[in-house]
């Protein structure tokens, strides 16, 4: 995702999330963060048909938001956004891999679950009453030799082995993945 796909997100973040949807600047702000990765999925012709954003810091990646159009559902887009977002947090060292979603939301369970993410807390009402959220977390597994620098790519550019800065925490209301 670049500064020139953000109307195109936000327009469809807009549609997928309702009232919680982050805005335009607030995408901006996430493209302009440390340890963090955006991307988008476009037909063809252009057309945007989803999109997704990690954050790594440290230890402990999060999958900040993952959205494909409706129309565009069960192509292997939200599964391909996904992995996306597993490569960065496993390029930036992290070791787990954490996202929230709505305990009542089954395609996007059924996609963390498929990716191997367990469930590891549930936060009663967190989105309203009756909505509870499920943290699930994933590990992160690395290539030794890639990780260990002097060996692998001699080439690779150092922030593929270092942490990344800590993030600021999320905007309170904000939707996650
Ligand atoms: C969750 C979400 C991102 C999944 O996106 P998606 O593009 O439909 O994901 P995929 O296509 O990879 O997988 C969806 C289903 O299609 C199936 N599928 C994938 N490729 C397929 C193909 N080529 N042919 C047939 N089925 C296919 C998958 O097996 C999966 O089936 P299941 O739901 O029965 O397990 C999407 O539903 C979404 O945007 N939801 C609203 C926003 C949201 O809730 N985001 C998550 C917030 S936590």
């Amino acid at each position: 995702m670049r500064w020139w796909d953000v109307a195109d997100v936000a327009r469809l973040e807009a549609d997928v999330f309702g009232p919680t949807a982050w805005s335009a600047e607030l995408f901006w702000s996430e493209l302009a963060a440390a340890g963090r990765a955006f991307w988008t999925a476009r037909s063809a012709t252009g057309e945007l048909l989803g999109y997704a954003g990690a954050a790594s810091a440290g230890a402990d990646a999060d999958v900040q938001t993952i959205a494909t159009a409706p129309a565009a559902r069960g192509r292997g887009l939200g599964d391909a956004l996904l992995r996306a977002c597993e490569e960065h947090a496993e390029r930036l060292g992290a070791t787990a891999l954490l996202l929230e979603v709505e305990a009542g939301n089954a395609p996007a369970v059924r996609l963390y679950e498929r990716h191997g993410f367990e469930r590891l807390a549930r936060r009663r009402d967190y989105y309203g009453p009756g909505a509870d959220a499920l943290v699930m977390r994933r590990r992160v597994e690395h290539d030794p030799i890639a990780l260990e620098p002097g060996t692998g790519d001699p080439g690779a550019p150092a922030a593929l082995i270092a942490p990344a800065a800590p993030i600021a925490p999320r905007a309170p209301g904000a939707p996650t993945a």
